[in-house]
């Protein structure tokens, strides 16, 4: 009998004596999928027998669950049933587009949860039912993509999410070796597969991964207490669910354990002979040559062997030249190269207590030389030598920007096995979005503070797009991007490393950077970064300083939308910060005109958005197109005008539904499914 093909029944035991108690629980394994042990919903496909969550194609919603709800807790009381659950997972890479987002495994209470969302929400919940108690929702989330909008960790981790897309708990995907050894990461989405083991007794959770065929290592994942006796009904169902946006990856389950009474059932599953889907390398020559070479003959093959030994010697010298230059611009333009050592003890060996944030690539440790001076180190990790080389010779250029709105790369150092750590300016008054929406009030920042760091912004913003030999663009332009140094002037963080993300990855396609509520809707759109959707985030970033809101905010309209109907309603002056109004004391001109900056940066047509030289202008009141300068009263005529003049785009726009207009609602997808169910 074919391994691949067996398969136990599914079946339900009814009556089990379970700690004095009479309650039913359930037990099955299935090792092959088809249409009566699973139900599908949205995308989700049988493939081969294995459960397929998403196809390669982008803003897919897949589900598959138990057929039958299954019992989760006695009836009416808060005692909920044991469980263990195991399966095999694998995240098949695309060739086509960008990987990324994840699965949950999932606890729910309907087949169907109104307003999901694909992309980074995972085909689950929307920023309005997030972290609401009556979703009863209970999952493990395995994630490759860092949202910082949901508090992520890190771009492949394993996360316990209550209620929510936020994970109470969660932990860089890999295991403990049993033979000591220190903690192995594994990189979930490179198309191997993965056993995974989730146990829960009396309010304590085990979560614990491995490849498959590795026996279960002993020191769990993840092990945390919750008590789901408040989550979870009497009854429940249990599926996979997952999602693409512009990211895609195919999303597969191979086997699929579960029992309320034997902890060991996991071990029916078949772990050998499994396929993979890691993508095949390219290979480096060409049949086509070789078969040309075979036809034409000897002579020919001679004469391609000298030309290719001729080309490689070519590359040979380029490449040797090329890693000198490198070298020179170390030596001539770098800050100082600094020794690890030295990063090390100034960051008492990179300790937890150091840390100070944790960033788009890795974490950020507080450090003092032993001159005294105060450093921010960021350690970043690269997995590929290629990645690393392109990374090296890009902070290179980067070391050589300098303005006294950016914040100052100092030194840098590279460790063997792909470690890089970049060394900067420690910034004593911390990031821009901490002062802005948690503060005590003696640190409430002025209406002219608040004009200046927009000022310093808009400046460091400029010199990257047009003030250097060739346009940079940030890409991540946010508040908590922009950090206040000991005299509270505030300078741009992170350039350019968004882009430096992106080399890691096997990518053909841009992958879409930047963070949510900050994204213009064409780069939600296409993922092509410009500089206006430099300036789109820029003008998103004047809203939230001015009205001391963030972009968005749970069970609120986006900042925006909100300020766009201010505008509408000619009531502008009332979206404010609140504290600010009741502080009073600044010019009411002066706060209008800003904001219509901002709305005018934020405007859906590109084309109509200003150039940061003109913002630059405006911001001093300025008007850019006049050539003489005396006349400032013109600029309000002049932003308003230039406002009126695209009315028309602006009337029926919303940037929130302008997000959701390239993500098909999950409602979309269950009317369709309903439709074709009932057929
Ligand atoms: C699916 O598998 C079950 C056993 O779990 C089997 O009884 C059933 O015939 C299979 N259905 C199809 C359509 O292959
Ligand atoms: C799969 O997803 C695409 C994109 O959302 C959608 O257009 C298509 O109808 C879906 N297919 C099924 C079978 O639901
Ligand atoms: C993905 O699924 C859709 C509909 O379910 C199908 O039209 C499309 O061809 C599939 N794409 C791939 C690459 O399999
Ligand atoms: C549980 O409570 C509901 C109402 O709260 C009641 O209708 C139901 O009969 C109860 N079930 C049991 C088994 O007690
Ligand atoms: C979010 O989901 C709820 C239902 O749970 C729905 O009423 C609401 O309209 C959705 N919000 C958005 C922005 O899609
Ligand atoms: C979780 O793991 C620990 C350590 O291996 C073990 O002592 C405990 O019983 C496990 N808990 C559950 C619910 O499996
Ligand atoms: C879980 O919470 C319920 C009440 O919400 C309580 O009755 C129960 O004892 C708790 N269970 C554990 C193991 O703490
Ligand atoms: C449980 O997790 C904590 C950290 O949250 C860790 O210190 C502890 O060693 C873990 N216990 C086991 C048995 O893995
Ligand atoms: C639990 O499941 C395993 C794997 O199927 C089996 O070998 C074992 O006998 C089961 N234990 C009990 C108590 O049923």
């Amino acid at each position: 009998m074919n391994c691949q093909q067996f398969l136990l029944q599914p079946f339900i035991l009814l009556s089990i004596s379970l700690l004095f108690r009479q309650i039913s629980g359930t037990d099955f394994v299935i090792n092959s999928f088809n249409s009566s042990n699973i139900l599908l919903y949205g995308n989700a496909t049988i493939e081969s027998q294995i459960l397929t969550l998403t196809n390669e194609s982008v803003h897919n919603i897949g589900r598959g669950l138990y057929p039958s709800k299954i019992v989760t807790r006695e009836a009416n009381s808060s005692y909920v049933l044991p469980f263990s659950t195991s399966f095999i997972f694998a995240m098949a890479p695309s060739r086509l587009y960008s990987p990324g987002h994840g699965f949950v495994f999932l606890f729910v209470p309907e087949t169907g949860i109104d307003g999901t969302e694909p992309a980074q929400n995972l085909g689950l919940l929307n920023l309005t039912n997030m972290g609401k108690p009556e979703n009863h929702l209970f999952g493990v989330e395995f994630d490759v993509f860092r949202n910082e909008e949901f508090k992520d960790i890190s771009d492949s981790h394993v996360g316990i999410d209550i209620n929510s897309l936020v994970s109470d708990f969660a932990h860089d995907a890999g295991y403990w070796p049993d033979d000591g050894q220190p903690f192995k990461t594994v990189k979930m989405n490179n198309g191997k597969t993965y056993q995974v083991w989730i146990d829960y007794a009396d309010s304590r959770i085990n979560v614990t991964m491995a490849p498959t065929g590795m026996k279960r290592p002993k020191r769990p994942l993840l092990n945390a207490t919750v008590n789901l006796s408040q989550v979870f009904q009497d009854e429940m169902y249990v599926d996979f669910t997952s999602s693409t946006g512009q990211l895609v990856q195919s999303h597969k389950i191979l086997a699929w354990s579960y029992s309320n009474t034997n902890f060991s059932l996991s071990d029916a599953l078949i772990t050998n002979s499994l396929p993979s889907f890691e993508l095949p390398k390219e290979p480096i020559f060409k049949q086509k040559g070789f078969i040309v070479g075979l036809t034409v003959g000897l002579f020919l093959m001679l004469v391609l062997a000298s030309v290719v030994s001729f080309m490689l010697v070519k590359i040979c010298q380029r490449k040797k030249r090329e890693i000198e230059e490198i070298e020179d611009w170390e030596l001539e333009y770098w800050p100082h190269r600094m020794s690890y050592q030295e990063i090390e003890s100034a960051t008492k060996g990179f300790s937890e207590e150091n840390v100070i944030g944790i960033g788009g690539n890795g974490k950020v440790y507080k450090g003092t030389l032993v001159g005294g001076a105060e450093i921010a180190v960021k350690r970043i990790s690269h997995r590929n030598s290629e990645g690393m080389r392109e990374f090296v010779s890009e902070v290179s250029s980067l070391g050589r920007l300098k303005h006294r709105n950016l914040v100052g790369l100092r030194g840098w150092c590279k460790k063997e096995k792909g470690n890089f750590i970049l060394v900067y300016d420690y910034m004593e008054n911390g990031s821009l979005d901490q002062r802005i929406v948690h503060h005590n009030d003696s640190e409430l920042l002025s209406c002219e503070d608040r004009i200046r760091i927009l000022k310093d912004v808009a400046s460091a913003l400029f010199y990257l797009h047009e003030g250097w030999e060739s346009k940079v663009l940030h890409r991540d332009v946010k508040a908590s991007n922009v950090l206040l140094d000991k005299d509270m002037n505030a300078r741009l963080g992170d350039f350019g490393l968004a882009r430096m993300h992106d080399h890691d990855q096997m990518a053909a396609t841009t992958r879409v950077v930047g963070t949510v509520g900050y994204m213009a809707p064409e780069l939600v759109k296409n993922g092509r970064a410009s500089t206006q959707t430099d300036v789109f985030s820029f003008g998103i970033l004047i809203l939230e300083v001015l009205c001391g809101r963030q972009p968005i905010d749970e069970g609120k309209p986006f900042l925006l939308d909100w300020v766009l109907e201010l505008f509408k309603k000619d009531e502008l002056l009332s979206a404010l910060d609140d504290r600010l109004k009741e502080k009073g004391g600044f010019d009411n001109e002066e706060m209008e005109r800003v904001l219509h900056l901002g709305l005018i940066c934020a405007h859906p047509d590109p084309n109509v958005r200003p150039t940061m030289r003109q913002v630059v202008k405006l911001l001093e009141g300025k008007n850019p197109e006049l050539v003489d300068e005396s006349e400032e009263e013109d600029t309000k005529v002049y932003l308003l005008g230039r406002m009126k003049t695209n009315d028309n785009m602006w009337s029926d726009f919303s940037y929130s539904s302008s997000l959701s207009h390239s993500y098909p609602t999950f409602e979309k997808i269950r009317q369709g499914l309903s439709s074709s169910l009932s057929n």
